[in-house]
């Protein structure tokens, strides 16, 4: 074979490229540093499932500012309104089931669903406690397998409250469709005058719900917390699937 001949190739070297860096500019670094000190707004529940459970796992009521231990006021007074028939009841992110309870007691067929698996070993105790028959699942609201219509009324005192922008709709969808035609729906949420991130205005709740409910009434409520004798105010909303 012949063997081509020629100048030997020349070796080009790579130039090397002088990074200059950019001259810092002392005004944007002002603006940083002022974000930075913005305080970042982070609401004082939890707002994953992860964190429900850490919460209810320490069993240590004292530090858990919505579990009263007793039913809820704003239950109480709507159904002593006589609006709902006594039938299929769900109370969702029920917690230790202090309203569950009640509404077996009221003589509901009553379910209790909540995603923290502690908080559903709490309720069911005092469900015996208290022999009442409510039935308890561990379960995620935004996935509830149960029939279209199949319940007459569904309690929710905090649990559409933490579920962030992202899951409202869905969440809202979801109830809707699990209530009977004319099925009613108590919502407690944060009030205005709240100091949590999450928290609604009147306004808010009817944009919100309006697509599948009547909004029949919102009223502000609060409640005081004895040991801490801080008050947290609530937005009472009473609405009945369209
Ligand atoms: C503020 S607590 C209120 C508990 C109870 N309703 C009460 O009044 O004492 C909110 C509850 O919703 C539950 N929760 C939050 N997100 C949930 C979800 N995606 N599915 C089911 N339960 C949820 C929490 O574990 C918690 O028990």
């Amino acid at each position: 074979m012949a063997v081509k001949k020629g100048k030997p190739k020349k070796r080009i070297r790579k130039k090397k490229v002088l990074k200059v860096r950019p001259k810092k500019i002392p005004q944007k670094r002002a603006i940083k540093k002022s974000v930075a000190r913005e305080p970042v707004l982070k609401s004082l529940l939890p707002c994953s499932k992860k964190e429900w459970e850490k919460v209810y796992a320490k069993r240590n009521f004292d530090t858990i500012p919505w579990n009263l231990g007793v039913p809820a006021t704003e239950l109480k007074a709507f159904l002593e309104m006589g609006l709902v028939p006594r039938g299929r009841a769900l109370d969702v992110g029920c917690g230790t089931g202090s309203n569950t309870i009640m509404l077996a007691k009221c003589g509901f067929h009553v379910i209790g669903i909540d995603c923290s698996p502690s908080a559903i070993a709490l309720a069911k105790d005092n469900a015996k406690r208290a022999r009442t028959h409510c039935t308890f699942w561990i379960g995620d609201a935004l996935h509830l397998n149960f029939p279209t219509g199949y319940f007459d009324f569904v309690f929710d005192r905090g649990c559409f409250n933490q579920l962030g922008n992202g899951n409202r709709e869905k969440f809202i969808e979801t109830i809707a469709r699990v209530l009977a035609p004319h099925g009613w729906y108590q919502l407690v949420v944060l009030s205005p005058q709240s100091k949590d991130p999450n928290k609604f205005t009147k306004m808010k709740i009817q944009q919100l719900f309006s697509k599948h409910f009547d909004v029949q009434d919102v009223v502000e409520t609060s409640v005081l917390d004895k040991k801490t004798k801080k008050k947290t105010h609530f937005l009472v909303a009473i609405m009945q699937k369209q």
